[in-house]
């Protein structure tokens, strides 16, 4: 099987086989992208998130150290001193687990604790935690949207909000385009009992920013609800890193604002942070959290730590923008087509997906770690290379970057 012209689409159903037949033909295509090279998913890691990663290479079986421009730890708070050794103390007063799930049994101070220090982070009157942002994404959407109520999506909403919406009505408008949501939000005007306008603050795959302030506007004047899922922009954005609301100065106004501890924060888990009733209600019906168990100690003691540490240390975020102007201003001097990229994410658009595949492989080889974003995650014509910054980046790894990618973007006549 040639992988050039195939992708993950042509897998969803294969005609005339059963599950196993399925799986054995994607085996064919991973096999055909691996001897391309091309393979470049699930590469292993023997010491962790940080600026430079040791990668262990399928192709040599080496350990490369690798430029690592593909963590969403965006202030490295994975390695910081005070998320660890606050870890290692929940660790030891606590034990590995937290024995049960949140409502029978698995709720530690700990936990309490982290509710309302991110609570207060959002300026919200309560939080809810989970142990995956995927999962708090979905699970809360499920338990709070029925048949009756419908879903008001930007079209490039992440995949646990698309999830959250299988049980009630959606409809989806442009991105970031304020004249779509309106449309949409007079067509189903009076038509539903709860209407709920969903986004992401900063967007995955392109780093650009939502325009919160105006969409809060709008939905406010057809009656619908705002939900934000900031897991790309707590910790990034606004002059406290306290996300987007605080980036548009619209703190207390967004109904429900979601987000994730595995990015900025540097931890894994998932988080709502709403009205104090909201709160309550998805404690007796979000499954997610009702029926798994609660967050392990250690990461709920790190994640503590690290609200502390995006509070009191402010030059975190100032080096992790520093980088993010240095980057942009030479990728754009260079030529590169960033699209709208504003914050720490940079996509880099090329258009062609094997030449995607191509690139990566020979950034590989030059210990540059990107990742490939191709068809169907994003149309073909935009398929591109993602890449993303820590504030422990130095001037001399983003310049090893940026060298490598003049000189293969000049040998693919990128730029
Ligand atoms: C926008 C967005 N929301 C939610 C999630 C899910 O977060 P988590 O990785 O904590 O499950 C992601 C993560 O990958 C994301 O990019």
């Amino acid at each position: 099987m040639d992988s050039r012209d195939l992708s993950l689409a042509d897998f969803y159903k294969v005609p005339d086989t059963d599950i196993m037949g399925r799986a054995r033909k994607f085996k064919e295509y991973l096999d055909d992208i691996e001897d391309k090279k091309h393979l470049q998913y699930r590469r292993v890691s023997v010491d962790g998130s940080g600026p430079v990663m040791k990668v262990l290479d399928r192709y040599t079986g080496k350990v490369r150290d690798m430029v690592y421009l593909a963590s969403n730890d965006y202030l490295n708070l994975t390695k910081h001193p005070r998320t660890i050794s606050a870890g290692m103390a929940a660790l030891e007063k606590y034990g590995s687990g937290a024995g049960s799930v949140p409502l029978l049994g698995g709720t530690l101070d700990l936990h309490i604790e982290l509710e309302n220090r991110i609570a207060a982070f959002k300026g919200c009157e309560s939080a809810i935690i989970y142990t995956s942002g995927f999962g708090s994404n979905c699970g809360t959407l499920l338990s709070m949207l029925q048949e009756e109520d419908i879903a008001i999506l930007d079209m490039l909403v992440h995949a646990s909000i698309i999830d959250g919406c299988k049980s009630t009505n959606t409809k989806f408008f442009r991105h970031n385009n304020m004249d779509s949501l309106e449309k949409v939000l007079k067509r189903v005007k009076d038509k539903h009992r709860t209407k709920l306008v969903v986004v992401d603050g900063v967007y995955s795959m392109d780093g650009d920013i939502a325009p919160l302030d105006k969409i809060v506007e709008l939905a406010k004047a057809y009656g619908a609800y705002v939900m934000v899922d900031e897991a790309h922009a707590s910790g990034v954005i606004g002059s406290t890193g306290r996300g987007t609301p605080q980036h548009f100065n619209i703190e207390g106004k967004v109904d429900i604002v979601a987000g994730t501890f595995s990015k900025g924060l540097g931890g894994v888990g998932g988080f709502i942070a709403s009205s104090n009733e909201l709160v309550e209600l998805l404690h007796y019906y979000s499954r997610p959290y009702m029926f798994s168990t609660a967050m392990t100690p250690q990461v709920a003691g790190s994640l503590i730590a690290a609200i502390d540490i995006v509070e009191n240390e402010p030059q975190l975020r100032e080096n992790l923008w520093n980088n993010i102007r240095y980057f942009k201003e030479n990728l754009l001097n260079l030529g590169f087509n960033l699209g709208n990229a504003e914050t720490a994410i940079f996509p880099v658009i090329i258009g062609d997906d094997f030449k995607v595949r191509e690139i990566c492989r020979r950034l590989h080889e030059m210990d540059i770690y990107v990742n490939p974003v191709l068809y169907p995650a994003v149309p073909k014509k935009l398929a591109r290379i993602r890449m993303s910054l820590m504030c422990t980046h130095t001037k001399e790894h983003l310049d090893k970057a940026l060298n490598a990618l003049e000189h293969i973007g000049r040998e693919y006549g990128i730029i």
